[in-house]
């Protein structure tokens, strides 16, 4: 038996291995006309005390890549809008190369990201390896007549530029978002008071102040005349750097980086003032924010960036230096205080829920107001990464209802898919109020509404039978009438298409809520990756796929369709297309029903950032 699934997994993790190989080669072999390759040697002058990259000047070539390609796709003068999240994997020695790859992944109207991949190569080893991975967004530069230039869309070619493509506006999403979201994370009950009675060791939060002023000369601008993003980010990391080192006392390690976001432009001749300041000691970590204003020579200042980064300190061993405590300024500097512990929760959370692979985040996360948008995020991203797999076998087909395998990593996803005579639109309103799968889904026994997070997020709970072995040994089923239930907390994520060609989504997947523990009387059943993506076809009928990455709660269900031995799915998905014909045309209750209720500053956000 344990030799049987030793074979077993290492015949997976090789099919997994061919599989990412191929992908590898896909990409190398296809021809994308937007991606820019900038290979640098690093050299002492652009080197640190310890004659290593400093990470402004990898910042710099990070943004010049980035807008050449954006440029490219544009074929107009583009500038930085933001650049997401970074987080500095190693450090880079002089001598070594930084290789920077970066590529449209889409093009919205006047705004595109730009995937940014760095990775550092040792000539005398031979050795490559990964330093970050980051995602920045261009708009394009008004004419001089003052108009837009829109953008032509991106036709993505392989697997891995379709992924990007498709996710890149659930990113888009999440980051226009960005500033609403800590906003209310920041004023809501919910921060955490952290302790602020340092002891007589405590380092003066003014000790750490740093001030400058930087004049803005045309090497620091590109062609328009317009400041770098780069070079404003290169001088942010500067000051933040000197603050960080006022506290240690040695040479910081610069880790992560909170987004950048230019709020508005700067051109030659202004002044920029930069500050930062240390907000906040940790344990091996320290907080360091950044603000970034510029005026001329005369004139108000203009606020242009704010950033937050993360330090750390490592000793000759490369061990984490445990840091003195802050002691902050009063009223500003003790709500900059508190404000660092919560950021410092929001991005464990982030970088948890989102850089993690989909198969590595538990199946259940515990939901709350602060992990709520990586969750949607994480929860619809799973389900486009998995629909937009290009190796997806058909298994079997019944009356043009078909069902489809993908096997990978262990791990058994389905598909069935047929056209259903309904307009797209009105499909996804019946499928994204969860409560009407008891119409069509026998399955489903129950589903009632938790918690309506915002306009597009649900919390529902989810009754069905259990196919867990009752203590006969037997599979209970409700069918048999065997009593034993399982229920399901579900997050659904209901998106509409962001441009033509996309799919509507409704991702499904398991959360853990304090309130809703699990019942004595009900197996706790989880969803990993579940939903519908709904896309229009010819003659106003929509083409309806429902994706299952199979837990054990649900393989019992399929592997006897899969098998060929029965073909509940045909049956399932019938009973769902007779639901969606019957209730084709929107009756004048649901209209009222619809309407929406007076929604808060953040789901007026969201609905604000769709197209
Ligand atoms: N992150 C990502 N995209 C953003 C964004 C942000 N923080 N803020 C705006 N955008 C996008 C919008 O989504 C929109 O994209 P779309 O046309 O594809 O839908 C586009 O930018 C224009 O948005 P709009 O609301 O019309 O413009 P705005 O008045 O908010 O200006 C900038 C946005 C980015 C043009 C403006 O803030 C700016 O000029 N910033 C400085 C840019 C710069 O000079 N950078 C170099 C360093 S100073
Ligand atoms: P906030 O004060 O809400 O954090 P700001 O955009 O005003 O937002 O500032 C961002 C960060 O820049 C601050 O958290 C702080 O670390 C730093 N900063 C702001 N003003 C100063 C200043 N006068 N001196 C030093 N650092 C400052």
């Amino acid at each position: 038996m344990l030799s049987s699934s030793l074979k077993m997994s290492s015949t997976l993790s090789s099919d997994v291995m061919e599989e990412e190989e191929e992908e590898e080669k896909e990409e190398e072999e296809s021809f994308n006309p937007t991606e820019v390759k900038m290979s640098q040697i690093v050299m002492s002058c652009h080197c640190n005390h310890r004659q290593e990259l400093s990470v402004g000047q990898l910042l710099k070539w990070m943004d010049s890549a980035a807008c050449l390609s954006a440029e490219r796709h544009a074929a107009s003068p583009c500038v930085t809008a933001s650049m997401d999240d970074i987080h500095i994997e190693h450090t880079i020695k002089a001598g070594q190369v930084v290789n920077i790859r970066a590529k449209v992944n889409r093009a919205f109207n006047t705004s595109m990201e730009v995937g940014i991949q760095v990775s550092c190569e040792d000539l005398f080893s031979d050795r490559i390896w990964r330093i970050c991975h980051a995602y920045a967004t261009f708009v394009t530069q008004r004419t001089s007549s003052g108009e837009k230039v829109t953008l032509r869309p991106i036709v993505p070619h392989t697997q891995k530029e379709l992924i990007e493509y498709s996710i890149a506006a659930e990113r888009r999403r999440v980051r226009m978002l960005h500033d609403d979201i800590i906003k209310d994370l920041l004023y809501s009950a919910s921060v955490q008071q952290g302790d602020m009675s340092a002891g007589s060791d405590a380092v003066a939060a003014e000790k750490t102040k740093v001030e400058s002023v930087e004049l803005v000369l045309p090497p620091h601008a590109n062609h328009q005349v317009n400041t770098f993003g780069g070079q404003i980010m290169a001088w942010m990391v500067n000051v933040a750097t000197i603050a960080a080192s006022r506290l240690c006392q040695a040479h910081p390690t610069l880790r992560t980086i909170d987004m950048f976001t230019f709020r508005g432009p700067s051109q030659v001749g202004d002044r920029l003032l930069l500050r930062a300041i240390v907000n906040n000691a940790f344990k091996n970590s320290m907080e360091v924010g950044v603000r970034a204003e510029a005026h001329q020579k005369e004139g108000p200042n203009r606020h242009i960036n704010s950033a937050f980064m993360t330090f750390e300190v490592l000793d000759g061993n490369r061990k984490l230096c445990t840091l003195p405590r802050i002691r902050p300024e009063p009223l500003e500097g003790e709500r900059r205080f508190q404000e660092s512990i919560a950021r410092k929760k929001i991005r464990l959370d982030r970088k948890y829920i989102i850089s993690c692979e989909q198969s590595e985040v538990p199946l259940s996360v515990p939901w709350d107001p602060r992990n709520q948008v990586y969750l949607s995020y994480n929860n619809v991203s799973a389900l486009k990464m998995l629909a937009a797999k290009n190796n997806w076998r058909l298994s079997t087909e019944r009356d043009e209802v078909r069902l489809y395998t993908l096997e990978k990593k262990s791990m058994l996803s389905f598909r069935v898919e047929a056209e259903v005579d309904i307009p797209a639109d009105r499909a996804f309103s019946l499928l994204a109020d969860l409560k009407n799968r008891t119409s069509w889904d026998t399955h489903y026994k129950k589903c009632e509404l938790i918690h309506r997070v915002d306009e597009d997020d649900f919390l529902y709970r989810v009754v069905t039978p259990s196919v867990h072995r009752g203590t006969m040994g037997s599979p209970t089923s409700a069918n048999q009438g065997g009593g034993i239930l399982q229920d399901f907390i579900l997050l659904a994520s209901k998106r509409k298409p962001c441009g033509s060609g996309d799919p509507y989504v409704i991702a499904l997947r398991s959360v853990t809520l304090p309130t809703h523990p699990p019942f004595e009387e009900f197996n706790r059943g989880e969803v990993l990756c579940a939903g519908f993506t709904i896309l229009e076809a010819e003659n106003n009928m929509s083409l309806i796929s429902y994706y299952n990455q199979a837990s054990p709660e649900v393989l019992p269900y399929i592997s006897t369709d899969i098998a060929g031995l029965s073909s509940s799915f045909y049956h399932t998905f019938c009973s769902c297309s007779h639901y969606l014909t019957r209730n084709k045309l929107q009756s004048d209750s649901e209209e009222k029903v619809n309407e929406p209720n007076s929604p808060s500053s953040l789901s007026k956000a969201l609905n604000s950032t769709k197209l």
